[in-house]
């Protein structure tokens, strides 16, 4: 089949690459010159593992292409996602649709009749039905299908998801998706058709869940504080319970990225337009809680330092909202990192892949190209990103760099007993 993808973020980019995998032949459009000339060299403009191989091996195929008109991928396909950004809205919790409503209104000139239209971009529940009169009007149907990918993991989510969802007001509209989705959904991913207020619904649904579960053992941290319980070993003993799980149970600095922050915050403002903002009220607190994780790493960084950051220099650890990503939106690690040099620290930053998208939104910061080299000197070294390169690092690699052998690790996630032995102060978020 043809089929064009709007937008090329990290969404966009990874779902063009894996239709054209599965065999479709894909033109991606995106407003930015720079970024499709990359796309057709083969570049992926960041990082994801196993995109690169995957989009290559695809433009060489010749199943995939990225142009900057709206003219040519009108003429182009007759299904078009839409996997534009819908970031937080600035001096507002809501979401920012311009971006979904712009690519909509630049594409209903050139769509065909017939065509399929189907929506990807997280947007608030009510949005899809306004879309699907233009769409209609234009002789077309709208299909609103979410997308539940992690950045790091993003080709094997694309390809052999969880699940599909579907919401439609039209049978020819399901039937054309099947038709996309054939080899996805010929393995057996459960598919569910539905409305469109259940599919967006879904999403941000999905999302406020993970948030919760998240700022839940987070919160469970800031009790095993104040008891002198562990909440790793907590979380361990939760996990065992099969209707709990262990997966997003992680206590630490919490989530960051450009997903679970703002959608928690779009849903706690669409429900309050929907006039049932009591029934997501609890989000609010979820994303207190979050936030509290930044100020408590803060807190037992100051403690290291003996109670003032004023004139101390921190080696930080971390500077991606996650492992194996190099987005640093809302990244909690970024954000500590320069709350902690406006207390009067001098902060270095050293993370595996993000360091251009940090100096650039944070040139204030300083950083260095390895581990060693942020923490050259440091009173006190903040883990703050868990990538392996931190957590399979020997505490030895550090131990003769710094002034002092402080280390707070902000996720959990290094050898408390081995960086004791070596004779570090080690402190943790939500354990002793
Ligand atoms: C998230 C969802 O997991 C995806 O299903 C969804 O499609 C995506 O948002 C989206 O809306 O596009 P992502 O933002 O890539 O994916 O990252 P996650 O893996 O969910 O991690 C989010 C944050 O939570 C990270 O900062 C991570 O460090 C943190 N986290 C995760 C924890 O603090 N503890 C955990 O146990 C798990």
């Amino acid at each position: 089949m043809k089929l064009t993808v709007i937008g090329t973020g990290y969404l966009g980019a990874t779902h063009a690459a894996a239709m054209a995998e599965l065999g479709h032949e894909v033109l991606g459009i995106d407003t930015d010159s720079s970024k499709v000339a990359r796309l057709n060299a083969g570049e992926v403009p960041f990082f994801e593992p196993g995109l690169p191989e995957l989009s290559q091996r695809n433009l060489q195929a010749g199943r995939l292409r990225f142009t900057t008109s709206y003219d040519e991928i009108g003429a182009f396909g007759e299904v078009h996602f839409i996997c534009v950004g819908t970031p937080q809205r600035k001096g507002s919790n809501a979401a920012d649709l311009s971006y979904v409503h712009g690519s909509v209104d630049a594409l209903i000139p050139v769509l065909q009749a017939g065509s399929v239209v189907v929506g990807k971009s997280t947007v608030p529940a009510g949005t899809a039905a306004g879309i699907a009169q233009q769409v209609q009007a234009a002789g077309g149907d709208l299909v609103w299908n979410p997308e539940f990918l992690r950045e790091g993991f993003a080709v094997a989510d694309t390809l052999t998801p969880d699940r599909v969802v579907l919401g439609a007001e039209s049978d020819r509209a399901i039937k054309v998706m099947h038709d996309v989705y054939a080899r996805i959904l010929e393995s057996g991913t459960p598919l569910i058709v539905t409305d469109f207020a259940t599919a967006e619904l879904v999403k941000v649904a999905a999302n406020s869940f993970l948030a919760t579960k998240i700022s839940f053992i987070n919160a469970m941290a800031e009790v095993c504080e104040a008891t002198g319980a562990d909440v790793t070993q907590l979380a361990t003993a939760l996990s065992h319970d099969e209707r709990i799980g262990g997966k997003f149970l992680h206590a630490g600095l919490g989530f960051g990225g450009g997903c679970l922050p703002k959608d928690i915050r779009a849903f706690i403002a669409r429900a309050e337009e929907l006039g049932v903002d009591q029934a997501v009220e609890f989000l609010k607190e979820i994303d207190a809680i979050n936030l509290r994780r930044r100020a408590r790493m803060i807190d037992l960084a100051r403690q290291l330092c003996s109670g003032t950051l004023a004139g101390m220099r921190v080696g930080v650890l971390g500077a991606a909202f996650k492992p194996n990503s190099d987005d640093i939106r809302d990244s909690p690690a970024l954000d500590v990192a320069a709350a902690i040099q406006r207390e009067g620290a001098a902060v270095r930053v050293y993370d595996p892949e993000a360091m251009a998208n940090a100096r650039i939104s944070f040139p204030a910061l300083a950083y260095s190209s390895s581990a060693a080299e942020a923490c050259a000197d440091a009173d006190v070294v903040l883990h703050l990103t868990e990538w392996s390169e931190f957590r399979t690092m020997h505490p030895s690699v550090l131990s003769d760099v710094v002034r002092q052998r402080n280390i707070v690790d902000g996720r959990n996630a290094l050898d408390r007993d081995l960086w004791r032995s070596e004779g570090w102060v080690y402190r943790a978020l939500g354990r002793q």
